[in-house]
């Protein structure tokens, strides 16, 4: 199975599906890694906060090593982190992310959030009220060594995750290369619609994060949030095509152009996650989905971000 290609602005093509690796463990990444590319998948969604790239990056270069899959069959995006703001720490991180991945260049590089947080320490520098402690580095800087680092060839395409329109528009007025892609969370509760016309417009392709709501995950969820895999809609739909509600789920985003990232550790979840390109839903069903939205934000550090001047959430979109 071939899966179906986004073509960036950048000029090179992004598979529609990928993997995701946050809260994969090292010790469970590899093996996930390995039993995804074994089954077909060929993107895999990264970022130097999972802090499992090592482990990723040694798996990569075994299964290079072995000739069954070629580097350039395999797309790698990865994130700049947000204690990386300023522009000489921000291609200092880009040199661990392609270090740490044992890569030559990688497909995509994104901004992870447009807060920046103190600088040179530890990823998550909390204080003791849960509050971050923030730096003022302004993403724009970070943009120009994503920038340079393109030009460079370290990177094939930049990119931005978390950002709001306004945010995208500042961003858009200033920079040399424009991003090639927002990384936002999407599923059925929450669309985000005016954000995905706004990119739209701008011929900026969007991946989902969180596309089945991250179930079974206390990151972010509350109790409370409503839980995707048990909606009776795609459980409906699933039932009529024989799949299940992570399956419809997922084929949803494929009908709608936007590029997913589920992620699974379970050698089972990953496969199913894969068997998506053998039915289509109608338009009818698509539709019956697109009327489950709620606008509900599930992964929302707002409590422990929101003061920061460049918080992204407190905007309409
Ligand atoms: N840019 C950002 O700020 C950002 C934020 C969040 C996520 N992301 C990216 O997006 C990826 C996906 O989002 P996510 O990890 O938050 O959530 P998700 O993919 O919506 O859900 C992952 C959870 O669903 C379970 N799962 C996977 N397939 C399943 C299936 N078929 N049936 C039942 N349960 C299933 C997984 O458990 P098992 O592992 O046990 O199968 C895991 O607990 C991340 O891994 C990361 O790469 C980016």
């Amino acid at each position: 199975m071939v899966v179906p290609n986004v073509h960036l602005s950048s000029g090179y093509n992004m598979p529609i599906f990928g993997l995701g690796t946050w809260q994969s463990k090292p010790g469970e990444v590899a093996a996930a890694v390995r039993i995804a590319l074994e089954a077909g998948y060929r993107h895999i969604d990264c970022a130097f906060a999972y802090q499992n790239q090592k482990e990723i990056g040694e798996v990569l270069t075994k299964i290079f090593a072995e000739g069954k899959i070629k580097r350039e069959e395999v797309f790698i995006t990865s994130k700049v982190w947000n204690t990386f703001h300023s522009f000489e720490q921000a291609k200092l991180n880009i040199q661990t992310i392609i270090n740490d991945l044992e890569l030559q260049y990688i497909d995509l590089l994104l901004i992870h959030w447009p807060q920046g947080y103190e600088e040179g320490g530890e990823i998550f520098p909390l204080t003791e009220s849960g509050k971050m402690r923030y730096s003022n580095e302004d993403y724009l800087d970070t943009w120009k060594a994503l920038e340079e680092a393109q030009k460079a060839g370290k990177v094939r395409s930049i990119g931005i995750s978390n950002f709001n329109h306004k945010q995208i528009e500042r961003l858009w007025n200033s920079a040399n290369i424009k991003p090639s892609v927002l990384q936002v969370e999407l599923h059925p509760f929450f669309q985000q619609q005016k954000l995905r016309d706004f990119c739209k417009a701008k011929n900026i392709a969007v991946t989902a994060y969180s596309p089945l709501g991250n179930p079974g995950s206390a990151f972010f969820r509350k109790s409370g949030d409503p839980d995707v895999l048990t909606n009776e809609v795609i459980g409906g739909i699933a039932k009529t095509h024989g799949k299940t509600a992570a399956q419809v789920t997922l084929r949803w985003f494929i009908e709608h152009g936007i590029i997913v990232i589920p992620k699974s550790i379970s050698e089972n979840r990953i496969k199913e996650n894969f068997n998506i390109f053998d039915f289509q839903l109608t338009p009818a069903e698509v539709s019956q989905i697109d009327g489950l939205n709620k606008n509900w934000r599930l992964v929302d550090p707002t409590p422990r971000d929101g003061d920061h001047p460049h918080f992204p959430f407190l905007e309409e979109f």
